[in-house]
């Protein structure tokens, strides 16, 4: 649909002449106009209804329009709508010691932030004021957010046109076994030699000089990248050995959607500082934060903390907060998520790369899953080059546009496609899905040469 078509509504128009969207070439975009939603679908003015297997930015962990989270913030917009965060509010306190008693550890403090970016801004802060050194490491596959400072951490190509971006940050490479840039033939070497690198990265950066490590435990939109077994504890290793603090970017792959409540406790590693947002509340009101060691908090105990927001733990957020993480524990979740991934998505995507000569590698665990696209399974010739655009990246764009037709909603990053839905979905759902995935991929097959 475009503007002048006579079937664009008020909300189609308006929509193409006033918002300005997120990371988009404006005059491009053909937007479906969504008005409804329940569980894992979503639905248009039409009626059309589409299985969201991206659960949105892959943060609407427990669905759309759950009941008991609307009532929630229901209750709390009739009871204080909104409140500064100089005062002490029940909704704020009660999210915070929920989220601390899951958190691992002594991370038993929370600063609330609105969002991903602002949570990793504040940890980051917090690490340089605490060690009192001024870089930051993080890996090359990233994302942290389009802040100032979380873009430059950021380690994919959305930092390139942010850059010059804050200073003192540098990239290192993490483990990606599929396409090792260690050279690496087996998981236990790609974690020595991913160790090492970052040993060296450390020792030339200058130990003294660096505050913090921060790493997406299992790597979201760069490559659903699972680390091999030993990494995480190498890096808390490393860490521990020069005084430097880990901060785990758990913005996507926390809450639930590892099959854990955060993705780190897969590896029983704990980090120093934990930044959560997104499947927290299933962004049914924005909210983000991070979670701090006591050892780190205790630092602001009679020094200020030279950050803040004004809707830093916003009472609907919070209630909201408290809400999910009671529908969580009531539906079993996190269970359900580890469960699902193990006898349902894996074993359905292992068929599919058997059948799909175009899909290189499959991985992922819990809800949290990347198909690899190929031009050829020897080579690995990716099926679209390192950030492809426009023709370049047609071939993953098919596959995309025929899942939709279909009434499936994909996410595609680069040569993957994601598969990340909603904890909720149900098995049923969640095999009609895959299915039409198998279908569409098809086309990717195509291309293979
Ligand atoms: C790992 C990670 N960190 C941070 C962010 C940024 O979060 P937000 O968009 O809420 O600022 C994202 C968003 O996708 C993310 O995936």
């Amino acid at each position: 649909m475009t503007s002048d078509d006579p079937r664009a509504t008020p909300a189609y128009r308006d929509d193409r002449a006033h918002v300005f969207h997120s990371w988009s070439a404006q005059a491009t975009l053909d937007p479906l106009v969504i008005t409804g939603g329940e569980g894992a679908w979503i639905w248009d003015e039409s009626g059309n209804r589409y299985l969201d297997f991206s659960s949105q930015l892959m943060n609407v962990n427990i669905g759309h329009q759950h009941p008991k989270l609307i009532a929630a913030i229901q209750e709390q917009a009739g009871r204080l709508a909104t409140i500064a965060p100089s005062h002490a509010t029940p909704a704020r306190s009660e999210a915070a010691r929920l989220i601390a008693e899951l958190a691992p550890g002594d991370l038993d403090m929370v600063f609330f932030t609105n969002g991903g970016a602002e949570a990793n801004e504040n940890a980051i802060r917090l690490a340089k004021l605490h060690t009192g050194r001024h870089k930051v490491l993080a890996a090359y596959r990233s994302y942290h957010g389009a802040t100032g400072g979380s873009i430059a951490l950021t380690g994919d190509p959305r930092r390139w046109p942010n850059e010059p971006a804050m200073p003192g940050i540098v990239h290192f490479w993490g483990p990606y076994p599929y396409r090792s840039a260690f050279h690496a033939t087996s998981e236990a070497e790609e974690t020595d030699r991913a160790l090492a690198h970052l040993a060296d990265t450390i020792m030339v950066e200058g130990p003294q000089t660096i505050a913090a490590v921060i790493l997406e435990p299992v790597v979201g939109t760069n490559g659903i990248l699972v680390p091999p077994p030993g990494y995480l504890a190498g890096v808390r290793a490393l860490c521990d050995q020069h005084g430097i603090l880990l901060i785990a970017d758990e913005v996507m792959a926390g809450f639930g959607r590892c099959g854990e409540w955060f993705s780190i406790d897969r590896w029983g590693v704990v980090p120093d500082l934990i930044c959560f947002a997104k499947g927290v509340n299933s962004g049914y009101v924005p909210l983000g934060g991070v979670i701090i060691s006591q050892t780190v908090a205790d630092t602001f105990a009679q020094r200020v903390f030279p950050g803040g927001l004004t809707y830093s733990g916003h009472p609907l957020a919070c209630a909201s907060a408290v809400a999910s993480i009671g529908i969580f524990k009531e539906e079993g979740l996190v269970e359900r998520s580890r469960a699902m991934g193990d006898t349902v998505i894996g074993p359905v995507l292992d068929e599919l790369k058997d059948r799909h000569p175009a899909v290189g590698d499959v991985r992922g665990l819990g809800m949290f899953w990347a198909i690899e696209l190929v031009r050829d399974r020897e080579t690995r010739e990716p099926l679209v080059p390192f950030n492809a655009a426009g023709a370049d990246a047609a071939p993953v764009a098919e596959v995309v546009g025929a899942a939709k037709k279909q009434g499936l909603l994909v996410f595609s990053h680069f040569n993957r496609i994601h598969v990340v839905p909603p904890l909720v979905t149900t098995e049923d759902d969640l095999r009609a899905g895959l299915a039409i995935l198998d279908d569409a991929l098809t086309l990717a097959d195509a291309h293979v040469t």
